[in-house]
């Protein structure tokens, strides 16, 4: 072999569009399980106020493939919250550095507050987790002093609430569900890189590959 010749295994994926859908649940699944998954906390797209192109981590909490949706939670007075009642258009980026993989989620946000998903994620989650949802005040909010805001609402910072204080948190707790429509997917490779277009409609999954 030459000098300038790049031989490296490649996974499944490389050369087969079923394979990348596959790979993309397989990855997906992981990410929700394993919380130092490059992909447990994705980049949050959305459109704020005036039209402003925003972006936010959040952590991905749950993934559905038939239908893909990709769920997250967060406070109602977050100003994404806001934003997306406004616009519910959004995007979810994920990068994996030792898979090489980038997907770019495009779809639709439904915000749950006060229904039965929402209480059985609000179930799910540990009680020193809730702290965030004790707080009353809106993200954003002006501070005299550096603060994470938990003196302020009598929230606990050097320990985990009980079961029966974390409960007033449930008022402020919400799940972002996203109805995925789309997503390119891109496979970096020392052979020649990957790049293929998914869309997904009423179960119906369709790919493509284009130039990467
Ligand atoms: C690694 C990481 C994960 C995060 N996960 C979430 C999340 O799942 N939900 C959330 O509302 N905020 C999360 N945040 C904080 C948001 O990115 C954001 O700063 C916060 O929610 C304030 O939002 P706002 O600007 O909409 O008010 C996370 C931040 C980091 C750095």
């Amino acid at each position: 072999m030459s000098a300038d010749r790049v031989s490296a295994a490649v996974p499944a994926h490389y050369n087969d569009l079923s394979a990348v859908y596959a790979a993309f649940g397989d990855m997906l699944q992981t990410a929700v399980r394993k919380r130092h998954d490059d992909w447990h906390t994705p980049t949050l797209g959305y459109v704020g106020a005036a039209g402003a192109v925003c972006q936010r981590s959040v952590v991905l909490r749950r993934a559905e493939t038939d239908p893909l949706r990709l769920t997250f939670h967060t406070h109602v007075r977050s100003g994404k919250v806001a934003a997306l009642r406004a616009d519910p258009r959004v995007s979810l980026h994920f990068y994996h550095r030792h898979a090489k993989v980038q997907a770019v989620c495009t779809g639709t946000a439904t915000l749950h507050t006060d229904d039965a998903e929402a209480d059985a994620a609000w179930s799910r989650t540990a009680l020193f987790s809730r702290r965030c949802y004790m707080v009353a005040g809106a993200s954003g909010m002006p501070l005299d002093s550096p603060g994470s805001g938990y003196d302020l609402y009598d929230v606990p910072h050097d320990r985990t609430p009980d079961l029966e204080e974390s409960e007033r948190g449930r008022a402020y707790f919400a799940i972002v569900r996203v109805q995925i429509r789309h997503v390119d997917w891109l496979y970096l490779a020392m052979n020649g890189n990957r790049r293929a277009l998914i869309d997904v409609d009423a179960g119906a999954v369709n790919a493509r590959w284009v130039l990467p």
